[in-house]
């Protein structure tokens, strides 16, 4: 069967692209959204991960899997999943889920990684978010889930670049909610904590060193995260107990913003005329 041509097919929910599908996050999206129906296309740099993934997950949910091997932070190889998404019809849902992370104090950190952070967590999923919501607005149809952090609205010591990423991440992603207001077009971005995967030992700090209990399954996180998604939610932090935690802080932001537009120097900062 050619994936292409699987949208209309009964019981078929289209195409669901997902960035850093070789591990993680990215691969218990695979597995979930092959589970409701999705066939996917597999975006990573590990060619064998991925052929593995991809064989499991035909067998196991009958569905179609294309993998696309790809160098995320080479324009060259980001324009071409650009162009798939631009040039097929039928990708329905983006996971815009890869990400990298270098966990330093900024002075510390080289130009090599703070630009592999830019371009991964950044400039890839711009590029991906735009094309998809281009695309999903001319066809009034179609689910981009983004996501970010709780380092997304948080700096520790160790985060700086890479939580200048992930605020971009919120900013951005906060945006595109506003452009696709009043259509039928989902955005959602996801905030997760931290979470048991590959990231941890690849940024520099080791999962052992976290607080174990502050720390979820993969699996969990990306359950709940479709459960917010089922929910309607625009914003969905898997681990947050309380949900209007994050209303007090739209509203803080919101008001403060708002207390900015006076057009004129606080009081506090008069300066004493001669
Ligand atoms: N783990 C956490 O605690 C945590 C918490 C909050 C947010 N997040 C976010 O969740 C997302 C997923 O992270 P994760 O924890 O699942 O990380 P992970 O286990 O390290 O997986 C990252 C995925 O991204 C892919 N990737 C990395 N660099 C790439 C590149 N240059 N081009 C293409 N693909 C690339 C990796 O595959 P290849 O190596 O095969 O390319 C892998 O599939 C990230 O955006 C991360 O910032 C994670």
């Amino acid at each position: 069967m050619n994936i292409s041509n699987t949208q209309n097919l009964p019981g078929k929910k289209g195409i669901a692209i997902v960035t850093g599908a070789s591990a993680g996050l990215g691969a218990v999206y695979a597995d979930r959204l092959a589970g409701r129906g999705y066939d996917l296309i597999l975006v990573a740099r590990r060619a064998d991960r991925l052929e593995a993934m991809s064989q499991r997950l035909r067998t196991k949910h009958g569905i179609e899997v294309k993998i696309l091997v790809a160098n995320l932070t080479e324009r060259k190889d980001l324009e071409r999943i650009i162009t798939e998404i631009s040039a097929n019809p039928n990708i329905t849902l983006l996971v815009n889920n890869a990400g990298n992370a270098t966990l330093a104090p900024a002075p510390s950190l080289n130009d090599e990684q703070i630009d592999a952070m830019h371009k991964l967590n950044v400039d890839a999923l711009v590029g991906l978010s735009q094309v998809a919501l281009r695309k999903f607005l001319e066809r009034d149809s179609g689910t981009i889930i983004n996501v970010g952090s709780v380092l997304s609205f948080q700096t520790i010591g160790l985060s700086a670049v890479y939580s200048g990423t992930k605020g971009y991440v919120l900013n951005f992603t906060r945006g595109l909610q506003i452009a696709a207001e009043g259509t039928n077009v989902k955005v959602q971005l996801v905030l997760p904590a931290s979470t048991a995967t590959e990231l941890w030992d690849l940024s520099g700090v080791p999962l052992a060193n976290l607080n174990q209990s502050s720390v979820m399954t993969a699996e969990h996180c990306v359950d709940a995260a479709l459960a917010g998604l089922d929910q309607g939610e625009a914003v969905t932090l898997p681990s947050v107990e309380n949900k209007q935690l994050w209303d007090a802080f739209e509203a803080a932001r919101t008001n403060l913003f708002a207390a900015t537009q006076t057009g004129k120097p606080a009081s506090r900062y008069a300066v004493e005329s001669a």
